[in-house]
Formats: structure tokens, sequence, C-alpha cells
């Protein structure tokens, strides 16, 4: 076994700028009491990781100059610290990025994913553009058998696409996925997956996004040219999809999602709104008696249970979703590329 560095090079946020990343030497963190030291095998890029590259208003206002970032990854358990009995040394784990104070009523009930004293790992305090790590013990989960490091890496965006499409029912209903970026097309194929009887999957010029969604089973694809709630209402029998999941960000998709959902149906929103409050029809939601619900992060834990499932039964076809690897010293270029949309998920990759 090689001797742990005590120094290492890392993706930071430097300038107070757009771009404003440079790889600075840190400190190889220890882990403190109920910590692991994870060693990072991949690392994939996030839209959170594009906002903090382009430095907007909700960066500025999160996250520290000099914070390492990325926290969508996986790696293997290194060290433990004070009290870890969960882990070993040697296991390969992926990380929720929701750091939650488990002893807050938003704790206590089940919803630990909007903890009251909650921070995010990579956002609020150094993440994974690292060669190391540290985590809470009970933010590494243990990775499905067999599964490729780089496919491990991207449970955060698959979660949260696990999540939004269990806010109304899957199996055995038609789902509508606005918004085809890695975690619409996420969407698609968990949908499938799950046992959706109809998927249709909706962008609005990304060509390249609405032809992996066909390729992941999507029913339906439509974009800018199509008349989006029509469509959904034709291929539905005039009723509308049972369950509508937004993801593009764009209020005339929330809109859409609202007008093609049936009367009592449900609407999931993962969508961060840029500028200004999304104008929707409201008066819709209302008497069409629709369930409109906001989501946020990954339910800690049944949808990473959920998640572990399919991925364990190789029922989501990550591959083909995670169109990129490049090595970590491409970071640049990897979030250049992302920022493009010509790509699915794309994944940084460390040296072992
Ligand atoms: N709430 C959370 O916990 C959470 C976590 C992660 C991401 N998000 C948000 O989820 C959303 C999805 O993230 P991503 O990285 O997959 O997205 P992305 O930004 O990469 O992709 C968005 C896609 O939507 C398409 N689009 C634009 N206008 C559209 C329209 N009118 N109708 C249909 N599609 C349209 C774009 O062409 C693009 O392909 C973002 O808004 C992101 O900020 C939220
Ligand atoms: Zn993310
Ligand atoms: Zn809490």
């Amino acid at each position: 076994m090689t001797e742990r560095p005590s120094t290492m090079q890392a993706w930071t946020k430097v300038r107070d700028e757009e771009g404003g990343f440079s790889l600075t030497t840190h400190p190889v963190p220890s882990p403190g009491p109920g910590e692991v030291l994870v060693k990072t095998k991949a690392t994939s890029v996030c839209g959170t990781d594009l906002h903090i590259w382009k430095w907007d208003d909700w960066s500025r206002e999160n996250v520290p100059l000099g914070t390492v970032t990325g926290h969508e990854t996986c790696g293997e358990v290194v060290a433990l610290g004070d009290g870890v009995t969960t882990h070993a040394p040697g296991d390969l784990v992926a990380i929720e990025c929701h750091l939650a104070c488990w002893s807050c009523p938003r704790c206590d009930e089940g919803n630990a994913h909007v903890c009251e004293n909650g921070s995010i790992f990579g956002v609020h305090q150094h993440g994974a553009f690292a060669p190391y790590f540290v985590i809470p013990a009970v933010n590494a989960r243990h990775v499905p058998e067999g599964l490729d490091p780089a496919h491990a890496s991207i449970q955060d965006p698959l979660g949260n696409a696990i999540h939004t499409l269990t806010g109304g029912p899957v199996e055995g209903a038609t789902v509508a996925v606005h918004g085809l970026g890695p975690i619409g097309l996420f969407a698609v194929n968990a949908a499938k997956a799950m046992g959706a009887t109809k998927v249709i999957a909706v962008d609005w010029d990304n060509t390249y996004r609405m032809d992996l969604a066909r390729s992941l089973g999507a029913d339906v694809v439509l974009g800018k040219d199509d008349d989006v709630v029509a469509s959904i209402f034709a291929a539905t029998d005039g009723r509308g999809v049972d369950n509508a999941c937004e993801f593009s960000g764009s209020p005339a998709a929330l809109a859409n999602c609202i007008r093609s959902t049936r009367m009592g149906g449900y609407v999931n929103i993962l969508s961060v709104y840029g500028n200004g409050m999304p104008n929707v029809p409201m008066n819709e939601v209302v008497f069409r008696y629709l369930h409109l619900k906001g989501i946020n992060g990954r339910k800690m834990w049944s949808t990473w249970d959920v998640m572990h499932d399919l991925l364990a039964r190789g029922a989501i076809d990550v591959d083909k979703v995670l169109t990129h690897r490049m090595p970590i010293q491409a970071f640049n270029e990897a979030v250049t590329l992302a920022m493009s949309g010509d790509c699915g998920k794309v994944v940084l990759d460390f040296e072992a």
C-alpha cells in the first residue's frame, strides 16, 4: 500500500469572478470523530458546479472563496475517525452531499434532506474535486457490488431523479419528464425501469439529449416544434399524465407540466428557477386538483434504497447517460463541455 501524502492538489474556487478555479495545495484532511477519510476515484460535474463556475448570486452567497468544490463522488475509505464502526478501510462508497444534524424536528420526522441545520458537502465545505476528502460516515453509502466507480459517482443526480419521480405514481403510471439534462435523462431511464406504462420526454431544442432520451426508452419525445400540451393529451387518451416531473428550470415548462397533468395528478418540481418568479397557471392547479410538490435532494435513505436496488440489478443504463469521462486534470474542459449542453453526464476520473 502506498504511503498517504500530507498534502494534495485540489480544484479550488479562489477568485471572485467567473471561472476563477485553481489547482491549489491543501493538507490531506484527517477524519474527525464519526467521519471517514475517502480517497477519491471519480467525481462528476453537476449543474451546481456550473453555477459556482459562473459565480452567480447564489454561489457568491453560499460558497466561501477557497472552497474545494465537487459533491457527486465515489471513492475508497482509507481511514476511520473515532467511533466509526459501520465502515472499514477498502470500502467503496458514494456520497450523499446533504449533511444533516440528525437531531432537529425535520431530521426526527425523516426529512433530513431539509435539515434545519444542514449544509452541503462541496458547496459550504470542502468537497471532492480533490484526491482525498473527509465526510460523516453516515453520508458515505456503500456501493452495490461490482459497480464501476464512475457509475457509482452519479447517484446524487440519479437520486434526484428518483426522488422527483416518486413524488407521484410511477409503476403502471404515465409519466412526463420535462427537461432532458442529465437528471431528466436519468428520470426517463428510471421511470421505464420502475414500470411506468408510458414515458413522455420533453426538451426545448437539445436534439442530442432528445436522441439520448429515445435510446433510453422514452415512448414519445417532444421539443420546441411540438405543441407540448396537446401532444401529451393525445398520448394519454385525452387525460394528461399521472405524474409530471420538471427538470428544465424553465417557467414555460412548468406551465406545460401543470396544463398537461390529469385531474388529481402529480406535478413534482426539482428545478431551480433563475430570475424572478415563474409565471404559472395556479388556477389550473386548484381546479384540476393537482398535487404540486417541490423536491430537494434525496430522501435519506429511502431514495438511496430504491436506487441501490435499481443499480444492483442493472436496471439503469448509466453508460448511456454518462457520455464523457476525463482525467481530473481536465477539470476546466469538463466544466466547459458540461456548460455547452453537448453531453449527458461528464465524470472526472482520479489516478489509482
Ligand atoms: N432541488 C434540487 O435538489 C436540485 C438538485 C440538482 C439540480 N436541480 C435543478 O434541476 C434542474 C435540472 O438539472 P440538470 O443539470 O439536469 O439540467 P440542465 O440545466 O443540464 O438541463 C436542462 C434541460 O432543459 C431543457 N429545456 C430548456 N427549456 C425547456 C423547456 N421550455 N421545456 C423543456 N425543456 C427545456 C434544456 O434544453 C436542457 O437540456 C436544474 O434546474 C437544476 O438547477 C435541483
Ligand atoms: Zn449535484
Ligand atoms: Zn437536522
